[in-house]
């Protein structure tokens, strides 16, 4: 299991901190989630926020974009020290330019799916998409509850991917409670916010979902 803990439920104010704690606890990924207040009705941070939490960390930084036409800001993002560049399909006029292009900046190329969006929008994207992230909220808030409906689509992409080496990334709503059962259905690539963040004791929720992880593996 790759562990992305959302800082979108930090402590924007001992935000490298809070980063620390996370990845001393033994997350891999920092997930960032970038909202535009257009694409989403809030609004977060951007690539100087990135440029920042670069310097204090090697974790690899796994920005999500929720904003309107993401290619405009897709340089921006590489340069402030992106390891990965995540797009929503419903917000890209042409994503297959936009995947290749992050790609081409040398990053990991991810599509999200909200979830509404049927898994055929990506059908012809497969070659130029590193990852894959299934949204299981709307996205835009943190801490929303996990909505069951957009399991079926887990086991779709599972089989879109079956021989490639593309990841599978899950988004909203996870926390210790469904962490196996997502885990047993394939996922890579957990990302949780509120539940690791607004919990008593970030370390020992993430010590806790590596032993729910450990758990699932054997
Ligand atoms: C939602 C964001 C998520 C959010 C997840 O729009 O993309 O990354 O931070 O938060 P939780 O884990 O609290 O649902
Ligand atoms: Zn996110």
């Amino acid at each position: 299991m790759i562990l992305a803990p959302s800082i979108l439920s930090a402590d924007f104010s001992h935000l490298a901190d809070d980063v620390e704690k996370v990845v001393s606890a033994g997350a891999q990924w920092i997930h960032i989630d970038v909202m535009d207040g257009l694409f989403v009705p809030n609004i977060t941070i951007g690539p100087i926020v990135v440029k920042h939490i670069r310097r204090i960390t090697d974790a690899y930084l796994d920005c999500h974009l929720m904003i309107a036409e993401p290619d405009r800001y897709i340089d921006a993002f590489a340069e402030a020290g992106a390891d990965g560049i995540t797009i929503h399909a419903e917000a890209c006029t042409h994503l297959h330019r936009a995947l290749s292009r992050i790609q081409e900046l040398g990053l990991k190329s991810g599509v999200s799916l909200n979830p509404s969006t049927p898994l055929s929008s990506i059908e012809y994207i497969l070659d130029v998409t590193d990852l894959v992230l299934i949204m299981s909220v709307n996205p835009g808030f943190g801490g929303q509850s996990f909505i069951d409906a957009v399991l079926p689509k887990v086991g779709g992409v599972k089989e879109l991917i079956s021989e490639r080496d593309t990841l599978l990334q899950i988004d909203g709503g996870v926390g210790t409670d469904n962490l196996g059962m997502l885990l047993s259905l394939g996922v890579d690539v957990i990302v949780a916010g509120s539940s690791i963040f607004n919990s008593m004791d970030p370390e020992s929720t993430i010590k806790e979902m590596f032993s729910i992880a450990a758990a699932n593996n054997s």
